[in-house]
């Protein structure tokens, strides 16, 4: 069969499953089975595909169509410019993420001395990865109450070799640091879906852990307790930072503002949506 007549039955499945992007979608996973580059699809679609590449491909079309996110079919996920690994024991990291890691490296810019930083929810290791690839005087913790979660994390951050400066450690919020350890910033992409929107999420949401994605009944409550303990765990001048969801900005600025932060920030994304929120101790 020609590329060109299996990209069009590709699209053509899923475009009949109802997924959202079946042209993107088929591409990807087109050019993962036959180990080319996207581009070069467009430019060779009369080369012949064997019958082996053409089921290889069908087959995973065929678990797209059930719903299952390319990402966990493919184990791959772009972040920041760097290539993750993931698998359905994480969330994948999401573009709007990249926010966050854009706000919290001009805040850690030029600073010379050793940082050390407390990921929340470190899920694949995204964040602090993509922070650790980007300052070489950081030092990283990365705490999950998945273990699940941290054997990825684990693997990202051996594949990326900052596996010397990533310390991953199961633990539910701040209940495992060790004690009286202080940090210059603490980071998180905490769950914040409320249960209500929890029920509207796309299926293929839905295959993500729930662990990853749940929040109480408004989506606050990791807002709530992330934001009262840090203070005892930032150093003097330390700040927060979290991503939030598309309704919460005023809530979350409100939780900084009880809790005493100053200089307190929100950033929206390039939807114009309140994104992240950032205050300082
Ligand atoms: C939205 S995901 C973020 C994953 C990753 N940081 C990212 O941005 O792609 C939230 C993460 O928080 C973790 N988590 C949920 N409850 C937790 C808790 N009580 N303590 C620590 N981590 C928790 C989940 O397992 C999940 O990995």
């Amino acid at each position: 069969m020609k590329l060109g007549q299996l990209l069009k039955i590709s699209v053509d499945t899923l475009k009949k499953a109802g997924i959202e992007a079946p042209i993107t979608d088929s591409q990807l996973l087109i050019a993962y089975t036959l180990k080319i580059p996207r581009w070069k699809l467009i430019t060779e679609k009369n080369i012949e595909i064997s019958d082996e590449k053409v089921s290889k491909v069908l087959n995973l079309i065929n678990l797209r169509s059930k719903g299952i996110p390319v990402a966990y079919i493919t184990k791959r996920k772009e972040f920041f410019g760097i290539k993750f690994y993931v698998d359905k024991r994480v969330l994948i990291p999401r573009p709007e993420t990249e926010i966050l890691v854009e706000k919290v490296l001009e805040k850690l810019k030029d600073r010379d001395r050793k940082i050390v930083g407390l990921d929340i929810g470190v899920g694949s290791g995204a964040i602090s990865i993509a922070l650790l690839k980007n300052i070489s005087n950081l030092f990283m913790y990365g705490v999950d109450i998945s273990e699940d979660a941290l054997k990825v994390a684990k693997i990202n951050a051996k594949l990326k070799f900052v596996n010397d400066r990533l310390k991953l450690l199961k633990s539910n919020l701040f209940s495992n640091l060790e004690k009286n350890i202080k940090f210059d910033f603490i980071v998180s992409n905490p769950p914040y879906i409320s249960r209500e929107d929890y029920i509207n999420l796309k299926i293929e949401v839905k295959m993500e852990p729930k662990v990853a994605l749940l929040s109480g009944k408004k989506g606050l409550a990791f807002y709530e307790r992330i934001i009262s303990i840090s203070p005892k765990y930032l150093k003097n001048n330390g700040f927060v930072a979290v991503e939030i969801g598309y309704n919460q900005g005023k809530d979350v600025k409100n939780l900084f503002i009880e809790n005493k932060f100053k200089n307190i920030e929100i950033y929206k994304d390039l939807n114009g949506i309140d994104r992240v929120v950032i205050g300082y101790k």
